[in-house]
């Protein structure tokens, strides 16, 4: 047997204890696909005292994760603490620095340090890995840098916060409410340590945008993803949206528009029948349009111990092949700077109103909607409480700027009580 692959974890949360798990379960097994040994040699956390259901007893520990990246005796450093900037950042530097290899599941550092730390890695022959911040288990990354390889791509879509998707079809299900269901999340080991970063649309636009890099050949450009989270979708909005064949879905979508291109993550409606409408829980799905392929289509759980320590396994195994590609599927220094389409692409809009219950008003609004060009195409008004008009209107496809306009004037009658919603009907 050759000589084994020496990994350290800094970080034994949910991830982190799932990689222990993963290893001391299938030591043989990864051992016999490999050929070589996969052997954890050092560990840190905050607390060394803290039970996390395995044993560590084999392993080094350091309370000093940078101090653990510079071990002599370790090849790959594991990052799964968190964090965009501080020891997760530091760790993965000093580990790039020396040469060792770099697994991590940190979307929101690689979201904003990613091109750095790539050209960090290529010069230093190291190679840089990050399967598990995308879309959980699913090998997305994989996909896009081998198996779609030969393709021009057009369009990178999906549903990549688990804890967002499990919200709003538990809420669907069940009936219960959002702060309950979040709580089950968190309980679960999906959410992220700050809940907001997941319910806001941050966590899923931190991973739209490694996925837009891989997928286009551009350099990450985070603060170029329009971003809109789910913390005002209502119970009866999703039940709108089930009454006329939808599913309110967080979808991020990136694609090539005119002069630039697109990066969106904001809810959306899509066709109940469609995959994306369909899927349930802590699922993610990514839809890749490429131009020799057609579309193809990746379903998996996208949070969680098991399918996160898996996704690192998996980077593990092709380092411990040799198989040492950039982080973005083409060298860094190669990767282009991305320009942001100015305008989103036209679509259809859901549209939710609270308005005054009183004569004339809904003449008005319609007539705002008019005068912007804004067409209606459905339009219903339930559950008036003799004071407020809730009022939910479909459009026909229109410009983003030509509603918003339309939006910013209704908001401003004195008949409108609070800021309308307005989600995107995403034709798939
Ligand atoms: P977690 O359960 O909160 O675990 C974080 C771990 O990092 C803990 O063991 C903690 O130590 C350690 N840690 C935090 N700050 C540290 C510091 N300054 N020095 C040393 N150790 C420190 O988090 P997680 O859910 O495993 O997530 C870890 C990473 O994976 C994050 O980047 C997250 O976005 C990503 N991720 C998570 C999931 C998921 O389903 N949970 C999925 C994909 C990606 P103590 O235990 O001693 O406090
Ligand atoms: N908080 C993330 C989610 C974890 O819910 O999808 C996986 O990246």
């Amino acid at each position: 047997m050759n000589k084994p692959l020496r990994i350290a974890i800094a970080g034994l949360g949910t991830v982190g204890a799932g990689v222990v798990k993963m290893v001391q379960t299938h030591g043989e097994l990864l051992a016999r696909r490999a050929g070589r040994p996969i052997e954890i040699v050092a560990v840190s956390a905050r607390s060394r005292g803290k039970d996390r259901g395995v044993d560590l007893g084999a392993y080094a520990w350091e309370d000093d994760p940078v101090a653990l990246a510079r071990r002599g005796d370790v090849d790959l450093l594991i990052e799964v603490m968190g964090g965009e900037d501080g020891p997760a950042k530091a760790c993965c530097e000093a580990a790039l620095s020396a040469g060792k290899h770099v697994v991590t599941a940190n979307k929101a550092m690689l979201a904003l340090h990613g091109q750095a730390m790539a050209e960090l890695a290529e010069s230093a022959g190291a190679a840089l890995r990050f399967e598990a911040a995308v879309a959980g288990g699913i090998p997305i990354v994989k996909a896009l840098t081998e198996g779609l390889a030969g393709n021009g791509i057009s369009r990178v879509m999906g549903v990549m916060n688990g804890t967002c998707n499990y919200i709003l079809t538990k809420m669907e299900a069940t009936g219960e409410s959002y702060g309950e269901v979040l709580k089950e999340a968190q309980a679960l080991g999906y959410a992220e340590a700050d809940p907001t970063v997941d319910v806001g649309g941050i966590d899923a636009a931190h991973k739209l945008s490694l996925l837009t890099a891989t997928a286009f050949g551009t350099r990450v450009a985070f603060d170029k993803v329009e971003i809109e989270g789910i913390e005002r979708i209502t119970l009866q909005d999703i039940k709108n949206a089930n009454d006329m064949g939808f599913k309110i879905k967080l979808l991020g979508v990136a694609q090539q528009n005119g002069d630039g291109i697109e990066q969106r993550m904001q809810p959306c409606l899509v066709p109940t029948a469609s995959p994306l409408g369909q899927l349930e829980g802590v699922s993610n799905m990514v839809v890749v349009d490429g131009d020799f392929i057609g579309q193809t289509v990746y379903q998996g759980p996208g949070a969680g111990e098991g399918p996160t320590a898996s996704a690192i396994l998996g980077d593990i195994m092709d380092i411990a092949r040799g198989l040492i590609i950039p982080a973005f599927g083409q060298p860094a220094t190669g990767l282009a700077r991305p320009d942001a389409s100015s305008n989103g692409s036209d679509a259809a809009y859901y549209l939710r109103f609270s308005l005054t219950d009183a004569p004339g008003t809904l003449a008005r609004l319609a007539s705002l909607l008019g005068a912007h060009k804004v067409s209606i195409n459905r339009m219903h008004q339930y559950g008036h409480d003799g004071k407020t008009a809730p009022l939910v209107i479909v459009t026909h496809s229109t410009p983003r700027a030509a509603l918003n306009a339309a939006l910013a004037e209704i908001c401003a009658l004195e008949a409108s009580l609070a800021e309308p919603v307005a989600l995107r009907i995403e034709t798939l």
